[in-house]
């Protein structure tokens, strides 16, 4: 069959995409340029905030009905191509369970996060058993335990195809056991495991060899590796900083970064190896949440702000071009107009190089949720406007500092806006865009002069 995937949410549900991808590559499934040429399609479904869950279900829901079934209006070669399977992955299946089938009856299967490594499988007995239209009632459902190992967690569509990218992402830790008030994510994608350092050291030497020139490290609370599993055969060192020192003596691998880090795991050794492995890039992603000691210790994030600044502080003593980016909430339940200007004060002072700012939304089952959602919409919109304001100047002005400096840009290829330059990122994950010479390729590394700053991207020209 040809399939596509369309893919929400986080850096966790494009991994798992193309994971699927390569299974059903290497089951003898072709992929679909686009969506309507797709015998198969799957939407990977993401929940983190009400109006995300929407989109994914809204996208699948018009995928399921007979007019999208057929294909009509929207192939490129008329009303030939019938589709014959839909199915919906990913963390709103968790969240919904049986219900999914309530809301999209056409639905062929709904696969869990933990078990997306059967969707294989399940697509050949679908595939055995006919058309949807003989195939009633015949829709099958897939929730993970919260302590499942999943299947196909090395499957990367880079070493299927032998088409290497230059990029590309690792899971390492599946799963979170933080319980912070407002987040959904513990109850759909389970506890914590480590994968072995042994099964990682050797998924990323694969990429490595294939041409993989960067590698991301993904977990929801990546600086806890290690903690709830043993990683490692002994106990030496700390198990995250000892990762990435084993990683960064791979050939061929030039960069490696992680996501996301909680100050809690920013520590003295963490440090140590920043400063000892060149190829660990010099930025986190520290999601803050919030300024104010009164609504951290509600969302129990079990940090106040001084212990978050502290944080920051240290890394960027250690290094003041040390990138910093975070996640904000705006208008949680309570949060008063003194909460706010604690969360603006203390971005001020994080001098963070970006951020991303979400409008509060209560989700199922959270102890959040249980809370009056009191922050009128048009509040949280007004916050989250001038959040985004304040981080537009602070984006220019920290970027500004770096007009003159040669960075060591990754290029990835020609600049979206302007497709006679291109485009790549520093260590520090900000967008580089150059005028490229004429021998370039995707996934080398150069020096580029900064000529210009923007808030979200700096321009410069290859020294
Ligand atoms: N409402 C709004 N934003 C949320 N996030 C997580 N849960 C919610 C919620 N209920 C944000 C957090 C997190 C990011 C991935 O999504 O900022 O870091
Ligand atoms: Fe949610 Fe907290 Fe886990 Fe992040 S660490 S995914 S915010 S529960």
């Amino acid at each position: 069959m040809t399939f596509h995937i369309h893919t929400y949410g986080c850096q966790m549900n494009v991994r798992e995409s193309d994971a699927v991808a390569a299974m059903l590559e290497a089951a003898g499934h072709v992929r679909a340029a686009d969506e309507a040429e797709a015998d198969l399609v799957i939407v990977n479904s993401c929940t983190v905030r009400q109006k995300a869950e929407e989109k994914a279900l809204g996208k699948c829901g018009n995928l399921c009905a007979p007019s999208g079934r057929a294909g009509r209006g929207d192939s490129p070669v008329g009303n030939r191509h019938r589709r014959q399977m839909v199915g919906l992955m990913g963390c709103a299946v968790s969240r919904l369970g049986a219900e999914v089938f309530r809301k999209l009856p056409n639905l062929d299967f709904a696969v869990g996060p933990r078990r997306f490594g059967l969707i294989p499988k399940i697509v050949a007995e679908l595939e055995a058993q006919g058309c949807p239209q003989r195939r009633s009632g015949m829709n099958r459902l897939e929730l993970p335990d919260a302590d499942e190992i999943p299947e196909g967690l090395s499957a990367h569509s880079d070493l299927a195809s032998g088409m290497a990218g230059f990029k590309s992402y690792v899971t390492v830790l599946l799963g979170c056991d933080n319980r912070c008030s407002y987040c959904i994510v513990p109850s759909v994608r389970g506890h914590e495991y480590s994968r072995p350092a042994a099964e990682v050291i050797a998924e990323v030497r694969a990429l490595a060899a294939h041409g993989v020139k960067e590698v991301c490290l993904l977990g929801q609370s990546v600086l806890r590796y290690g903690r709830r599993n043993k990683a490692w055969d002994d106990d030496v060192g700390e198990p995250f900083p000892r990762l990435l020192a084993a990683l960064d003596g791979i050939e061929g691998l030039e960069r490696i970064r992680f996501t996301s880090a909680h100050p809690n795991g920013c520590t003295d050794e963490l440090l140590r190896t920043f400063r000892d492995c060149p190829k660990v890039c010099r930025h986190l992603h520290l999601p803050v949440q919030s300024g104010s000691d009164r609504v951290l210790k509600e969302m129990g994030r079990r940090y106040t702000r001084a212990e978050y600044l502290a944080a920051v502080a240290k890394l960027r003593a250690f290094d003041p071009e040390f990138a910093v980016t975070t996640d904000v909430i705006v208008g949680y339940p309570g949060e008063t107009e003194a909460d706010f200007e604690a969360t603006r004060s203390l971005m001020d002072e994080a001098d963070f190089d970006n951020a991303f700012i979400f409008k509060y939304s209560p989700r199922p089952g959270t102890r959040a949720a249980e809370l009056p959602d009191d922050v009128p919409a048009a509040e949280k919109e007004r916050r989250n406007q001038t959040l985004l304001a304040d981080q537009e100047r602070r984006g220019t002005e920290r970027n500004r500092r770096l007009v003159g400096t040669v960075r060591e840009v990754l290029a990835e290829g020609p600049s979206l806006r302007n497709k006679a330059r291109w485009s790549g990122r520093d260590g520090g994950n900000r967008i580089v865009v150059f005028e490229p010479s004429g021998t370039l390729r995707a996934g080398d590394l150069l020096r580029v002069k900064i000529t210009e700053a923007h808030p979200q991207i700096l321009l410069g020209e290859l020294a």
